[in-house]
């Protein structure tokens, strides 16, 4: 059967990707991410199998084209670290998963909200130093009777929404009037307690979209939540809000730069080689995860099952229906 090297399995998913290889591809595990170091990991694979923040820029693109390789699949949802015109050029078959258990994504995001909403991560801080006052600024309201805005209502989006709604919160507005109460981006923004964001990156489109505009529009000391992409956000406007007191907080699963940083221990966050991601780790009332949303069990499996189905379809007719072109993609 084909040859895979599927980069970023981590030896917890090894069983995974085991277990659901009905089709007996031969498969090589690396449990790095794909950078051009370890490209040659791949020579002699027919197909390469890649997740969020592996390099899949023109160099790497060009080195496999070179090894005859034609798929590169990834097991995201998201293909903004595929250089999808390179790929084109070099003849290049990419591949996505256009989702998998919404879940995943859906309640961290919901984790980080609550936690900024009560002041839980601040709190957290605080008692770890010694520290058991309660100052003024944890006062909080009750999710019962707050607004929360989802922005992007899709199936993570929903997901969230229903979540919100079992847990008492009474208007989450976003698109399926059984759960929620439909708004324009400025009325959800201008009456929410907490926002969440679940928009896809299209690089040169909405770059930095969470700025100075977007966040003057949110109630003042609204929580901000971003589990979708680290480049949608503009750090320093991010952190004026929150010295200002516009913002109350900023919840994010995701960072700029996340090739260099994903994966990466750098001992203490002084070192973290990002002056953007640095200040954010610095600020008291941001909370930062290492982009952990879809490590989840039901979400891995959706993941390697549609993967496979991917590259047995492509070995198979040499279509993929999941397959990811400049056109369709930007
Ligand atoms: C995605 O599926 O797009 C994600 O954000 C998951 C991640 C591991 C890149």
């Amino acid at each position: 059967m084909a040859k895979i090297t599927a980069y970023g399995v981590r030896p917890n998913e090894r069983p995974y990707f085991d277990r659901l290889n009905h089709d007996h591809f031969e498969m090589t595990y690396v449990a790095d991410l794909l950078t051009h170091a370890n490209a040659d990991r791949a020579r002699g694979a027919d197909g390469i199998l890649v997740r969020g923040n592996c390099v899949v820029d023109r160099e790497n693109l060009r080195q496999f084209a070179k090894w005859g390789i034609r798929a590169v699949f990834t097991r995201s949802v998201g293909v903004n670290h595929i250089d999808l015109a390179a790929a084109a050029e070099f003849g290049i078959q990419i591949a996505r998963v256009p989702g998998y258990s919404p879940y995943a994504v859906a309640e961290l995001a919901l984790t980080l909200g609550l936690s900024l909403f009560r002041h839980v991560d601040a709190a957290v801080q605080r008692t770890r130093q010694g520290d058991f006052r309660v100052p003024a600024s944890y006062f909080s309201r009750e999710l019962h009777t707050a607004t929360v805005g989802i922005i992007g209502a899709g199936r993570i989006g929903m997901a969230e929404a229903r979540l919100y709604r079992g847990l008492g919160a009474p208007h989450p507005k976003v698109a399926d009037r059984q759960v929620v109460t439909f708004g324009d981006r400025a009325t959800v923004l201008g009456h929410s307690d907490i926002v969440s964001v679940h928009v896809p990156y299209i690089p040169g489109e909405n770059d930095q979209s969470l700025d100075q505009q977007f966040l003057a529009q949110m109630k003042p000391q609204a929580v901000l939540v971003n589990t979708a992409r680290g480049e949608l956000a503009d750090p320093a406007a991010i952190l004026r809000a929150l010295d200002v007191g516009q913002l109350g907080g900023y919840g994010a699963d995701v960072v700029t730069n996340e090739t260099q940083l994903i994966g990466q221990d750098f001992g203490q966050a002084a070192t973290v080689p990002d002056a953007a991601v640095r200040q954010l780790l610095a600020h008291p009332r941001v909370m930062v995860t290492p982009h952990m949303g879809s490590f989840t069990e039901p979400a891995l499996e959706d993941m390697i099952k549609v993967s496979y189905q991917n590259f047995r379809e492509w070995w198979a007719t040499g279509r993929v229906t999941n397959g990811v072109s400049v056109r369709t993609h930007g």
